[in-house]
């Protein structure tokens, strides 16, 4: 078992101290990330005490340490899931070979591209989401995002990490600049898309947890297959830490449709908004935004360069041991592609099509959640399900892009798309009736806002009226 190192400036259990050359340039980059927190950090708690989780230790049991701390005080380290003995390449042209310790020379720059985009993404979401706090409906939500946020801080660090340790000079750079990209900004921008338009209603907030962040958990979960050992240790440390902001995610969208279940019973056949709630159509709207925006996440459904990863040993499949031939050389997958405005099934080589093989993992794992509310749905008594759109539904990357599908994926024309598109996605008077509920900020222990359930269980043990966050 691997010991940590937590009275050092930078928690680890890297053995920083062995390495002072390292130490030194990362003790240089701490302050700078610093000052980025308290810039760009959730504004305006900075000084109060959250009930957080932090890692004092990288095995199963040791690294959930709860305390009160102030935010810039938290302990973000690098940490490391420990080594597998003997451990070979899981898939690829290289199979069975041993995995790399050292960045290969013609993969340095595919690997370091993709440590930065999935770098780039940890501290854009904390961005996007720094006004949030203002208006959270309970001390136990504001906590669960503040645990969030700081997470995301970390994970920022385990990427920087990488590229301090293996990619010399570039890679200080590349996490000097990870420092400089702003969510949202004109000239310097997060690098995807969907990083860069603020998070700022909670309703977007648990849609982002659950859908968005899933999407980091498939990337998570291809890149801990990866050949490039320390990749595959920091990710498989990172997916532990991402299950909680899932957690976050389904149980916000579960205690919302909760609330507005319970309004319908109370009021049947009334407008639930009426009543302070967020009704069953409009977060099918948010549903619909959110897990089309998160699938184009996994880039285009044929893709050479997935198949370039997949062959190099770069990036697998999820779990790749669950699958039987780990070349994938001689397999097919059959995809619905579109031509001359119709839709036919094709068949494309597996590893062009490895996106889509995460993708449809993804689709997979989202649906479960989506049962969960609708079983509790049926439980209350309500007839409404909430569904997963249709893969082609609002995509702007891949086979998809530029046609128009109705939620259910049929073709539809540009004129089809304009009478519908507010049916289909969320609409202006959704945006705005959400906003009108989130306004102000719930800071009572054992308070909550209206349009949202409390929680079934606390934190820790702790019940939901316990004084998560302490106001300075
Ligand atoms: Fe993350
Ligand atoms: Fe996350």
């Amino acid at each position: 078992m691997s010991t940590i190192a937590t009275n050092e400036k930078i928690p680890n259990n890297v053995n920083l101290a062995g390495d002072r050359k390292l130490q030194r340039a990362l003790e240089k980059w701490q302050p700078h990330f610093l000052e980025w927190w308290k810039e760009m950090g959730p504004e305006g708690f900075q000084a109060d005490n959250i009930f957080l989780r932090t890692a004092i230790s990288a095995d199963a049991k040791g690294w959930a340490h709860f305390d009160h701390v102030k935010m810039p005080d938290y302990r973000w380290g690098i940490f490391l899931a420990d080594a597998v003995e003997g451990r070979t390449i899981g898939f690829g042209d290289d199979y069975g070979k041993p995995v790399w310790q050292e960045v290969p020379g013609e993969y340095r720059n595919t690997l370091r591209r993709l440590i930065v985009t999935q770098g780039d993404t940890e501290p854009a979401s904390v961005e996007q989401q720094r006004l949030l706090g203002q208006t959270c409906p309970s001390l136990y939500d504001l906590r669960n995002l503040f645990q969030v946020n700081v997470e995301e801080g970390r994970h920022l660090w385990a990427m920087v990490y990488l590229l301090h340790m293996y990619f010399g000079r570039d890679g200080r750079e590349e996490a000097d600049a990870l420092l400089e990209r702003r969510s949202g900004n004109a000239d310097n921008p997060r690098i995807l898309g969907a990083f860069n338009a603020p998070i700022d209603d909670w309703l977007s907030f648990f849609m982002f947890t659950y859908f968005t962040d899933r999407d980091g958990k498939y990337q998570l979960l291809a890149l801990s297959e990866s050949a490039f050992d320390p990749l595959s240790r920091t990710t498989r440390f990172m997916l532990t830490e991402e299950a909680h902001h899932m957690f976050v995610g389904e149980t916000g969208i579960l205690r919302m449709v909760q609330r507005a279940a319970e309004i319908m019973n109370e009021h049947p056949g009334e407008d639930p908004r009426k009543y302070g709630v967020i009704d069953l159509p409009t977060l099918q709207r948010y549903v619909n935004f959110w897990f089309s925006i998160s699938l184009d996440l996994f880039g285009g459904e044929i893709s050479s360069n997935a198949a370039t990863y997949f062959a190099s040993g770069i990036k697998g499949r999820a779990k790749e041991s669950k699958h039987e031939d780990h070349v994938a050389l001689e397999q097919i997958m059959r995809m619905d592609v579109p031509k001359d405005g119709k839709i036919v099934s094709e068949e494309v080589p597996l590893r062009n099509a490895m996106n889509e093989v995460l993708r449809s993992e993804y689709v997979e794992d989202s649906q479960r959640g989506l049962n969960k509310f609708n079983r509790l749905l049926v439980e209350m008594g309500i007839d409404f399900a909430l569904e997963l759109p249709s893969t082609r539904f609002n995509r702007q990357v891949g086979l998809y892009e530029g046609l128009r599908f109705d939620p259910q994926g049929n073709l539809v024309s540009e004129d089809d798309w304009k009478t519908n598109e507010k049916n289909w996605l969320p609409n202006d008077s959704d945006r705005e009736y959400v906003k009108s509920l989130m306004t102000e900020a719930v800071h009572e222990p054992g308070k909550i806002a209206n349009w949202i359930a409390p929680p079934k269980h606390g934190i820790k043990g702790k019940p939901f009226e316990y004084e998560y966050v302490r106001f300075d």
